[in-house]
Formats: C-alpha cells, structure tokens, sequence
C-alpha cells in the first residue's frame, strides 16, 4: 500500500512538473547510445537487421489478443522487431518474452498503438482539443494518454497527427489542429512533449510519431489517399511548419504518408524524406511508413513491383515498413543483387535500435510494466477528471441570441435527436481502448442537472435514415416545453480515416426534423456532435443557440450538461474556418487579397474575386467562439512605429470582461504584410494567449514582435524579411478586431 502512494506521487509529481528528475544533454545522450548502438548492431546477421525494419500488427479476436502463428515465429527468429496494436501488460509481456528470451539476439520489441487522444480515458477529438488554445491542457492531455498506454505495455504512438487541413470534406480533419500553420505547430509541439516527455525512458512516456508526412491533409477534393499538388512556397509555409515544429520539438518518429506530393508518392520521396527532414531539419530519429505504404507504391505507379517499391522507400530514406512485408520478403535480395547496400541497413537499423536504447528497453524491456501498476493508472480519476477540463475547454458557443444559454434551472427541455444518447459517438474516431458502456450520454447528464422532471426526450429520427416516423412525438415534446435542445450532427465512424464526405450538412433527415421544430416556435439550443466543419446556414438561422462540441470524449456529456447550466463558461474558439456551404470549400483565413479583390461596399460588384449566388465570407470565421462573458477590446498600442534587424515592437492591448460571468478569452494576434516580392495572405495568425478575466476585469495583453514572426518565403525562395509596412490586428477571433500599423526599415 505504501508503496502504491509512494508511486502515484512520483507519478503525479513528474506529471504536474512535466519533465523528468534529471535532465539530460540530447546531444550527448545520443552519442553515449552510438557504442551501444553499433556494438548490438556488429553482432547482427543481415536477416536479424531487416527484421529490426520489420512492424507487423497484432490482432484482437473474440477471445482476446490473436496473432498468426508465423508472426509468433518471426519474432523468435529475429525476423520481425516491432508490433503495434498489441497492448496489455499481460499480452506485451507474452510477447516481449519471446523477443528477448527466445531469440537470439534478445532485441526488444517496440509496441505502436494509434493512441490519438487518450488511450483508455478518451479525450475530445484532436480538432475539439485544438479549439482550447490551451498548449498546457493540450500537453497534459497527451501526457495522460502517454501515462495509461505506458502501463499498458505501450511505447510508441501513432500521433500527434498535425496534417493542416483546409478541405472539411477530408475525415481525417478530425485528427490533427485545423487549417493554420501558427497553431498547427504551437500544438504539434505540445502533444509531442505530452506524449514523450524529456526523457523517453521514464515508464510514463512514451515515442511520439509525427504524421502523416508530408501534406497528406490536402487531398484533392477532400477524398482521402488522393494525390495533392502545390507549389513549393505553399508547402514550406503552410504545410511543413507543423512537422518541422514537432522534429524541433525532440519528437523522435516520422510517418510517411499515403500520397504522391506534385508526383511524388512521399513514401518514395527523397525530397522530403532525406533532403527536408533529415539535411535541412536535421532529424536523428526513425521513419516508418503508413500501413502497407510502400506496397502501394505499384498502384501509385512508381514501381513496376514490390521489390522495386522497397528499393525506393529504401532509397528515399524510409527505415521501417509498417505491415507491408516488403522489406521482410525483398531486402536482402535487393542487398545481395547490389540494388541497395547493407550499409543502408545498418543506418536505419542503427536508427530504430537508438531508439530502444532512448526508451529504456534495454535495461527494462517490460518498462516497468506490471498488472497492479496497470489497473491503478489506466482510467484513474485524476486522468477522468482531465478528460472532463479538456471537453469542457474544447467546446465552442457559436451563437447565443439574446443569451439563450445558459438555461435556468427550471426550463421545461424537450431534449430531441438520435445524438443525445449516443455514447459510442462522443468519443470519435480512434479510441485506441476507450469504453463506452460505462461513460455517461448526454440524455442523462441533461437529466442530471436539470431535474427528471424537467426533461423529455423524444429521439425524432435516427442519424440518417430516411424515416420519419418519430417526427410526432418530438414535435409533441417540444410543444410542451420552454426550451428545444436538439443533439445533431454526425456519427463519429463519419470522420476519421476513409470517411470523407462530399456533402458536409447535417443529414437530410435531421434537418427536416429541425425544420419542423422551428416552426413551432420554441427557442432551439442546437448541440453539434461532429467531426469537421460543417456547413450550417439554415440551422444557424432556425437556432437561437448552438454549441460546437465536436466529439468531446468520456467526459463529454458532463462537460455539454455544465455549460448548458452555466457551471461551465465556454471559451473555445475555432481552429477551422465554417463555410456556408460546400461551393465555398476550401475557404480559410489565410487567403491572398487577389488583383480584383471584391468589396461588398465598393461600387464596381460584377468583375471581383466572389461568387454571384454567395457570398465571400465564412459562416464563422478562424478563431471564432463566444462566451457567457462579454469581453471588450480597446487601446490598441505599439510601442514605436517602426524596428529594424534584430529588433522587436510591442503591440498590447486591454481586454474587459463587462459581463457577469467570470471568463477565458483567447486574444489573437494577426498580421498583413502589405507589399512584398511576392503576395502574401491578408492575415496570418501570429500570436494568441489565453487569459481569465473575473467580470468587470481588465488585463492588458502584449505581443512582442520580431523578424522572425514577419518572416517568409521570398520570389527567389529564401527565407527572411522584407522591409515595409505591416498591419496588425487584435481581437477575441480573426474577424472582429482593431487595428494598427507598423513599418520595419
Ligand atoms: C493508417 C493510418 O493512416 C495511420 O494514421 C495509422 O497510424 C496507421 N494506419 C496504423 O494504424
């Protein structure tokens, strides 16, 4: 017993401080594991070293963890060095023990999951996180998935995700931060130092994989897998930042992504895989693909047959083969044909057996794992009780017409839509062990809060059926109500890998039944689950409230009753622009001013960048999100009017909560460099920071400014500044804000 405290406290303390008891030199530690490195790897036959490239997955039956017997074998001949999808203690130990007991090496096996947000404590989608601003609660999220998958016999997850994604018909939005390069990576590297921690060996942290490089979240037409096309300058702006943040922030695996980049399938790139990640970025940990990745380069098109497909991922600089069996049935022909050298072996070998040693494995392959260790950790309340602070933070208020919400206690709610007792859905896509059975759906945290008898649910239609023979008694319960709260949206297999949608509405059904309620006349509090942007105009319209709370996790419903009683003040804001409709798509802040900007005041309408049967603007803009409290921004300041090389300004302003709630507000700092070599977007996020304001509350907030922040690529694609003159804006979202002006010389 005393010792389970004495642990939980050691635990506690390294998760509260987030860093390891002793810090350690990276440089140096690297080069300590180099001896170790190459003296395991002198050791080795050429078979034992592809087997080291080698990532197989495990398999879960009806009974439990299943593996093919081959596999079994493969790992005690040396032939396979990693497995994913395996976890448990009970079942990575079994596994693990044949690694090291029964081969001849003794190598121990990395385990890789898809812990994407939380591993059994599930955690609001990466998007809805992503809606906090909050880098510490963002980090503290991944640190508790790194904390339960640890003890769970885990040392390597597939995330963070941080694809920018401008295209809400790609599911996989869902996965990474929304479409800006600035939070993109500001969030890329605090999931990566959630999840790895400052030290890799410490037995709750684990390796973190940056994925899905490169520019995998800009397909064409949002279908997933398809191919993306853009220039250079549009990759190195927009797309890379989030990955180079994340290699900057010690984060020691890359994934190859599924598609060709202008040509290219990235799996086969030495482009990005060797000449950007590893010259220009200097990357020192491993690379493995997307699953069977180098397998589809054939159907890419690149490659005549597999083997050909593993000598260029070889060549390219891919050190690891996830499932495609490639590198196991190919490479040592290729090496003994004179297509490939094994000194290439040896350095991806020596790569992924730096990282074991990183990790600890081999002074403890078990890390430390054992059962008891395992029950206490996985699910424990503290981490519940951050899973509830993450939903509570993620969700967005996008209306509240003559402040609807929150509800009093004794509002009649007629509760309807197939959401609200969904609860496998509040959890999303990838939910790694997430449960859902015990978790509580929103019907009964609504009941909870507001009374039985205050509460009537009448479920109205199902997600999509085309069925409306629940349409009565909905529109009976709402009647008899003050209030109608409606839980719609989408269900979570929606998003997520393989589940682009061309149309980004509510479905028809539901929309109907939204119509039908409005006409009734009862004020609507519309509560979105959803895993994108969706395009919501008539809704938007027939509601007086709607709460954004995308797929929120364990503690979602919790989190949704609370703010809809006023316990819990909103204070999320958008990390992804909403369109009015799918024609806008892609539309984000960033965008260029053009040569025939439109003006909706201008006189000359017909020859401007617009549609004719729409118009320009979003339904909600970047950042956009409200609260119970009013926050007003005045005195705008710069602190000298121009700075040169080497320099910096200061921009503040003061922000008033002149509400009566207590609130957070996220002030946001945009930039426009007015005239450059080449054109450069009307706003680009540059700053934010997150404050509580008690009401009647003023804080001045300050930015400070230097090159680097008005940096880009120029024509000739050199990076740095260029003199001129800037406008910054300031405000609660990228839409409504002041403005001020600046020079640099
Ligand atoms: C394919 C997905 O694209 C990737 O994100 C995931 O990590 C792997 N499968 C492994 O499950």
């Amino acid at each position: 017993m005393k010792t389970n405290k004495l642990f939980c406290f050691i635990i506690l303390f390294f998760f509260l401080i987030g860093c390891s008891p002793v810090k350690s030199k990276k440089e140096d530690k690297y080069k300590d594991f180099k001896e170790k490195v190459d003296s395991v790897l002198s050791l080795m036959n050429l078979e034992e070293k592809i087997g080291q490239m080698v990532l197989f997955t495990s398999g879960w039956d009806v009974t439990g963890p299943s593996m093919p017997s081959s596999n079994l074998q493969d790992i005690k001949s040396g032939r396979c060095g990693n497995i994913f999808n395996a976890y448990t203690v009970a079942y990575t130990r079994k596994l693990q023990n044949i690694a090291v007991k029964e081969s001849r090496m003794k190598i121990p096996l990395l385990f890789g999951y898809d812990v994407i947000h939380g591993f059994k404590t599930i955690f609001p989608i990466p998007l809805a996180e992503a809606s906090s601003w909050d880098m510490e609660a963002i980090r503290n999220s991944a640190r508790v998935a790194a904390v339960e998958s640890a003890a769970s016999g885990i040392n390597w997850t597939f995330a963070p995700m941080v694809d920018i994604a401008r295209d809400p018909r790609w599911g996989r939005i869902a996965e990474g931060a929304g479409e800006d390069p600035y939070l993109g990576s500001r969030i890329a590297a605090a999931r990566v130092k959630g999840f790895q921690g400052d030290d890799l060996s410490l037995p709750i942290s684990i390796l973190a994989c940056v994925k899905h490089y490169a520019a995998y979240g800009a397909p064409l037409a949002g279908r997933d897998y398809a191919s993306v096309d853009m220039s250079e300058r549009m990759l190195r702006e927009v797309y890379l930042p989030p990955y180079k943040a994340a290699v900057d922030a010690g984060v020691m695996s890359v994934m190859s992504s599924f598609n060709d980049l202008n040509g290219v399938p990235a799996t086969e790139s030495r482009f990005l895989l060797t000449k950007i990640l590893r010259k220009e970025w200097n990357f020192k940990g491993l690379v493995v693909t997307d699953y069977t990745s180098i397998n589809e380069l054939v159907p890419h098109g690149v490659a005549a047959n597999e083997k050909e497909a593993a000598e260029l991922a070889l060549n390219a600089g891919v050190d690891m083969d996830m499932q495609g069996s490639v590198y196991y049935k190919y490479l040592s022909d290729l090496v003994k044909i004179g297509k490939i050298t094994e000194e290439q072996i040896d350095t991806a070998v020596a790569r992924i057996l730096k990282i074991k040693f990183l990790l600890g494995l081999f002074d403890d392959p078990y890390r430390f794992c054992n059962e008891k260790r395992e029950k206490e950790i996985v699910h424990s309340k503290m981490h519940i009780d951050f899973a509830y602070e993450m939903a509570c933070k993620s969700i967005v208020l996008l209306k509240n017409q003559n402040n609807i919400l929150p509800l009093k206690q004794n509002t009649r709610i007629a509760l309807i839509g197939p959401l609200a007792e969904a609860k496998r859905d509040l959890l999303g896509s990838w939910i790694a062990a997430g449960e859902w059975d015990s978790i509580q759906n929103i019907h009964q945290t609504i009941k909870e809060n507001f009374g039985d008898k205050n509460v009537h649910y009448a479920k109205g239609c199902e997600i999509k059926k085309e069925e409306k023979s629940g349409f009565a008694a909905a529109l009976k319960t709402v009647r008899n109500s003050d209030v109608a709260v409606l839980v719609m949206g989408e269900s979570a297999e929606w998003c997520g890998e393989a589940a682009s949608r061309s149309n980004i509405g509510i479905p028809e059904i539901q929309k109907e039944l939204i119509r039908e309620v409005a006409k009734i006349g009862k004020p609507i509090v519309l509560v979105l689950m959803n895993g994108r942007p969706l395009a919501i105009e008539e809704e938007s319209q027939l509601s007086g409230a709607i709460l954004e709370a995308w797929f929120p996790g364990s503690l979602g419903a919790n989190a949704i009753a609370d703010i809809l009683t006023g316990k819990v003040n909103p204070s999320g804001k958008l990390p992804v622009t909403f369109p009015r409709n799918i024609g806008q798509v892609p539309i984000f802040l960033s965008e260029k001013n053009t040569g025939r900007p439109y003006d909706p005041k201008g006189t000359e309408q017909k020859y401007r960048s617009r549609y004719i049967d729409c118009p320009n603007d979003p339904l909600y803009p970047f950042g956009f999100g409200l609260s119970y409290s009013k926050f007003t921004y005045s005195n705008l300041q710069i602190d000298k009017p121009k700075f040169s090389h080497g320099d910096t300004i200061h921009i503040s302003v003061k922000v008033r909560n002149d509400g009566t709630y207590n609130g957070e507000e996220v002030v946001q700092l945009y930039i426009r460099d007015l005239v450059g070599s080449v054109t450069r977007p009307v706003k680009e996020l540059k700053g934010f920071q997150k404050l509580m304001l008690r009401s009647g509350e003023t804080k001045t907030v300050t930015f400070k400014i230097d090159e680097s922040d008005l940096s880009f690529y120029r024509k000739d694609m050199s990076y740095g500044i260029e003199p001129g003159e800037f406008i910054a804006f300031v405000g609660g979202n990228s839409s409504d804000v002041l403005e001020t002006s600046f020079r640099f010389e």
